[in-house]
């Protein structure tokens, strides 16, 4: 009789001492658990096999024994699960701690590029002034880039821009002009644009000039529109862009889509008009190429010449970029190299 009782109290103990020595988390729990409690393997189990060895007489006092032994370890056990499930959970707490007094790492953000906000300056100003947004395209066919602008295949002006050929008929857009007629063939006057993103590209390669540039188009066709409005536009344009102070005039020039056509200056925002190094002495920037819509586009775009005419003009966003925020050459917006790009922030 005190053998058994010895022998519960000897596995109460191992539990014990296992509990106490071995375990660190529930899986080691429930390990330990297992080698005592398991139905076939653990050591309380393969008691409850031994009673058909035992005297018939003790069998009641044995099984209650075991009974309750196995009653204890259950309870203790559960108790152990507990204790581990909470220290885990104490443990992910304190690996997930978050300490939100701490600073917050810093980082950088970028901007816009310079283009894009020039783009993007120009187009509020438009739309402020009732212009709608169209789209610009980088492939063109020979027609809308050059045919149907009156610049037929052996006309000189060809030669103005390199024109980087697809195939005979496509072509990477030279200028965003094409805008003028793919507006035309879908909208009748009055018309209203600004055409936008402007990729074009010229093989032209050098300080000022980039073989991919940007140009944002004008286009505006109704009854009675003349050179005064082209005017009138322009100047608000530039006092919006380049300061109140500032001022247009306009240099006859010459566009084949364009009649009369003007090449648009802006009074130099550095020195006055004085003549300073910016605009080498003369007082004026050279700033765009505008004009009144020729006769023959419109006619082209079947639109009646003898009721409407129309004013167009083409800003190149680039060269406007690095004359408001003084970059020298047109290399720089393209290096992507953020000392010159983090110091333009604009919009
Ligand atoms: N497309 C011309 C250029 O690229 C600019 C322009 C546009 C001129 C519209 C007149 C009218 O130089």
């Amino acid at each position: 009789m005190s053998e058994r009782s010895d022998r519960f109290a000897g596995i109460r103990q191992e539990i014990l001492e296992g509990m106490e020595k071995r375990v660190e988390s529930r899986a080691a729990a429930f390990e330990l658990r297992k080698q005592f409690l398991d139905s076939k393997t653990g050591k309380i189990g393969q008691m409850m096999k031994e009673m058909k060895n035992i005297a018939p007489e003790e069998r009641a006092s044995f099984g209650k024994s075991v009974n309750e032994l196995k009653e204890w370890a259950q309870q203790k056990f559960a108790e152990l699960d507990e204790k581990m499930k909470a220290k885990e959970l104490r443990l992910r707490y304190e690996l997930e701690k978050i300490d939100v007094t701490m600073p917050a790492e810093e980082r950088e953000t970028g901007n816009l590029h310079p283009v894009t906000q020039i783009r993007n300056q120009l187009m509020d100003i438009f739309v402020g002034m009732g212009f709608e947004v169209a789209q610009t395209r980088e492939i063109e066919k020979d027609y809308y880039n050059f045919e149907a602008l009156n610049i037929p295949k052996d006309h000189p002006a060809r030669d103005m821009q390199d024109t980087f050929y697809l195939s005979p008929e496509f072509l990477l857009a030279t200028q965003t002009s094409a805008a003028q007629i793919h507006t035309m063939e879908k909208k009748k006057p009055p018309i209203k644009i600004v055409a936008a993103p402007g990729k074009v590209f010229r093989s032209d390669d050098d300080a000022t000039h980039s073989p991919m540039f940007h140009q944002m188009e004008g286009l505006v066709v109704d009854k009675k529109i003349t050179l005064c409005d082209l005017k009138g536009m322009l100047d608000l344009f530039v006092k919006k862009i380049f300061g109140e102070e500032t001022t247009t005039r306009l240099r006859p020039s010459y566009f084949p889509f364009t009649e009369p056509s003007v090449e648009v200056d802006v009074s130099c925002y550095a020195c006055g008009g004085k003549g300073c190094k910016l605009c080498k002495g003369t007082g004026w920037i050279e700033l765009l190429g505008a004009g009144i819509v020729n006769n023959k586009v419109l006619e082209n775009c079947g639109i009646d010449s003898e009721q409407y005419s129309g004013l167009a003009f083409g800003i190149g966003l680039d060269r406007t970029a690095m004359l408001k925020y003084g970059i020298g050459n047109v290399k720089l917006l393209f290096e992507s190299d953020l000392r010159v790009l983090s110091q333009i922030n604009d919009n």
